[in-house]
């Protein structure tokens, strides 16, 4: 049975680091902490955490932030751009020197793959992986899960379509990977052909869940059938040096682009949920539409970060 102490000083670089039976813990823990957040207000006391962003973000940089001040703990203001970083310092040196400041946790967002698999073998400070490159962001992930099942009240048998750039887009690769968790999920995946879902992907979990690829003109008809779209942005930045991305976007765009008529016929139940930033794949109108559910998924973020802060670093008041 799954308890507190098996996650104390934990890294997370993978979801697939997480059983179901740990995921549902810390949705126990999300939802303790959402119910009664004074409760949990000096939890860390004393504990300081490095958040390192080495790519852009809203959401992941300030959740983080605020899941740990709002725990009573704090956090370095760490800025790249102003670090000795930008005179070549590397990321190695870089951990190594912060690691003897005494730090409690590296929350790290870096855009190479599997950078936070290397952070977490340079140090014993509990590392979190808050996006590698293309490959994952687990603790989107962990948001994503707890909303669908804050929705939906289950995960296990639920149809979700996932639209839009799966080559590139780490959000869909955990989330893929953490539904071959739950029991009979239909997965249909949306992308342009050049952006489809790893192929070693699919192949590494077809034995555990249903997935199928369709093309994005077919989704308006496929997501009548389905209790979740989950939609993505097309990864401009990591289109490779070269390629003209600009003119393929342009290409898709008109057909990868939801409004509020393509939602008429789907389940009373229907949400759609999006990691954002949203670019163009979701009209402003679809906001106004009781399926629109990111920016409350966004919210959830806090929470889940907070749960997951507090079990890593062993965190009191309850
Ligand atoms: N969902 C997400 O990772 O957003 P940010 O890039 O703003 O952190």
């Amino acid at each position: 049975m799954v308890c507190k102490k098996d996650f104390l000083g934990r890294d997370i670089i993978s979801i697939n680091d997480f059983s179901r039976e740990e995921l549902e813990y810390l949705f126990g823990q999300t939802n303790k902490i959402k119910q009664n957040p004074s409760k949990f207000f000096h939890s860390l006391d004393g504990k300081i955490i490095v958040p390192l962003f080495f790519e852009n973000s809203t959401r992941t940089d300030l959740s983080f932030q605020m899941a740990i001040t709002k725990l009573g703990g704090r956090f370095l203001d760490f800025d790249i751009n102003t670090s000795s970083i930008n005179k070549g310092e590397t990321l190695r040196d870089t951990i190594k020197t912060i690691e003897k400041y005494e730090p409690d946790a590296f929350v790290l967002r870096h855009r190479q793959d599997g950078s936070a698999q290397f952070v977490a073998d340079l140090t014993k400070v509990p590392v979190i992986n808050a996006g590698d490159g293309k490959n994952e962001h687990p603790t989107q992930t962990i948001l994503d899960l707890y909303t669908i099942r804050e929705l939906m009240g289950k995960i296990d048998g639920l149809n979700i379509a996932i639209a839009g750039d799966l080559k590139y887009g780490r959000t869909t690769h955990s989330l893929v990977s953490a539904l071959s968790n739950y029991n009979n999920c239909n997965i249909h995946l949306f992308s342009p052909d050049f952006l489809k879902f790893p192929k070693e992907k699919i192949l590494e979990h077809q034995d555990s869940i249903q997935i199928s690829e369709h093309g994005l003109s077919e989704l308006e008809e496929v997501i009548r059938e389905c209790d979740v779209l989950y939609m993505t942005r097309i990864q401009r930045e990591r289109f490779p040096e070269g390629f003209d991305g600009e003119q393929e976007y342009k290409k898709i765009v008109k057909s990868y682009h939801l409004v509020p008529e393509m939602l008429k016929n789907v389940y009373p139940h229907f949400k759609i949920m999006h990691p954002l930033p949203r670019v163009e794949e979701i009209d402003v109108r679809v906001d106004k539409s009781p399926c629109s559910y990111y920016f409350e998924e966004a919210g959830n973020g806090m929470w889940t970060r907070m749960a997951e802060l507090y079990l890593i670093l062993g965190g009191k008041n309850e």
